[in-house]
């Protein structure tokens, strides 16, 4: 009783990452890293969102094999399940019984004016679903049953959190306040990694080249190499301004992997070359995921614990899910039956 009054207390933060392949450097100092640090003081719910992830086609067996290697993955940053409540996304059903709802308070001409809906039917062309469109309102209704005031993302998912904030406002306008309204939660630093070899675009885990994107789990000597191959497009020039972009994106990784401000980090490589620019960012990122590998090989070992706590956090989930669900449904109308 003690502890869920305290939980009660405090603000609720909700994310999520699409187990969709390997996560990258992206996912982790965009989102994951803000994960880890934010249990600390809020009532932190995160999933593995593998109901997003069937937008692109997946195979069954895969999907099941990634969802659970991503929920590792997320421990293995330091997610601790004593302290979060962690989950994947289909073991909830609320967040389809929410959708619908949504479904029908949303507009076409809001979901048509999504950037990522957009970028991905130009990318699946021969497979422009309808859940593609619909996307963003399964993600407001993740956000909206967990009643979260913060949602920790990248920079690319800062207009579906915006739509979850205009949805939850028209509902709580026509029906009564029933939702909190939510705010994104974006990193200074690190918000968006762009790829190493087009640095105008971001890195991702569906970059055919993977020599654009560093995955969380690539070796230290693919990362070396990977880095070592990074676009660098302009004369020596190690500036906290965007001026250059690949070199502002190492600086930026640099910087978010050190710990040190990129003015910090610009001042102290000043007039050296873009190797030791290279070389000290290297340095960094191994230091940073190394030991996230160990812990995920350590954690995958023991299968039993790893679905044991995706069960419990499924359970912790759905109570509080399932408070929301009563609330909407009893506010639409749909508990005429009385069992
Ligand atoms: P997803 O799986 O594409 O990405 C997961 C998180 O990683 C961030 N991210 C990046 N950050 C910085 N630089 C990059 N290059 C980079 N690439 C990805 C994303 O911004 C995101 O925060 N729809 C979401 C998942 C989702 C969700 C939610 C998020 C589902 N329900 C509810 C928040 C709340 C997505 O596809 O993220």
């Amino acid at each position: 009783m003690e502890s869920t009054e305290r939980t009660e207390q405090r603000k609720t933060v909700l994310s999520g990452i699409q187990p969709t392949s390997r996560l990258t450097l992206g996912n982790y100092l965009g989102a994951l890293k803000n994960f880890v640090a934010m249990q600390e003081e809020f009532d932190s719910f995160y999933m593995v969102a593998d109901m997003h992830a069937i937008t692109v086609r997946q195979e069954a067996a895969e999907l099941r094999r990634r969802s659970v290697e991503t929920a590792a993955l997320f421990m293995a940053c330091g997610i601790d399940p004593e302290k979060s409540t962690l989950f994947i996304q289909s073991s909830v059903p609320e967040h389809v019984m929410l959708t619908w709802v949504l479904n029908c308070n949303t507009y076409m001409g809001e979901l048509n004016r999504m950037t990522q809906f957009k970028d991905k039917s130009a990318r699946h062309a021969d497979n422009i679903n309808a859940g593609l469109f619909t996307y963003p309102v399964l993600m407001a209704a993740d956000i909206l049953l967990y009643q979260a005031h913060l949602i920790p993302v990248g920079a690319d998912q800062k207009q579906h959190v915006e739509l979850t904030r205009d949805l939850a406002e028209r509902f709580n306008k026509l029906y009564g306040n029933t939702f909190v309204v939510p705010e994104p939660y974006i990193p200074k630093v690190g918000a968006r990694i762009m790829s190493l070899q087009e640095p105008e675009n971001k890195m991702s885990k569906s970059d055919p080249n993977p020599n654009g994107y560093i995955a969380m789990l690539d070796d230290p000597d693919t990362i070396v190499r990977k880095i070592k191959r990074a676009v660098t497009d302009c004369e020596e020039c190690i500036s906290p301004d965007r001026c250059c972009p690949g070199v502002y994106n190492l600086l930026t990784i640099y910087s978010a992997c050190s710990g040190k401000t990129l003015e910090e980090a610009a001042g102290e490589l000043e007039g050296q070359g873009y190797g030791v620019l290279k070389a000290r960012t290297a340095d960094a990122v191994v230091s940073v995921l190394e030991p996230i590998q160990k812990e995920y090989a350590r954690i995958l070992q023991d299968k039993r614990y790893l679905n044991d706590t995706l069960v419990n956090g499924a359970e912790k989930a759905q109570r509080r899910a399932r408070r929301t669900v009563s609330k909407v449904y009893h506010k639409v109308g749909f508990d005429s039956v009385k069992r």
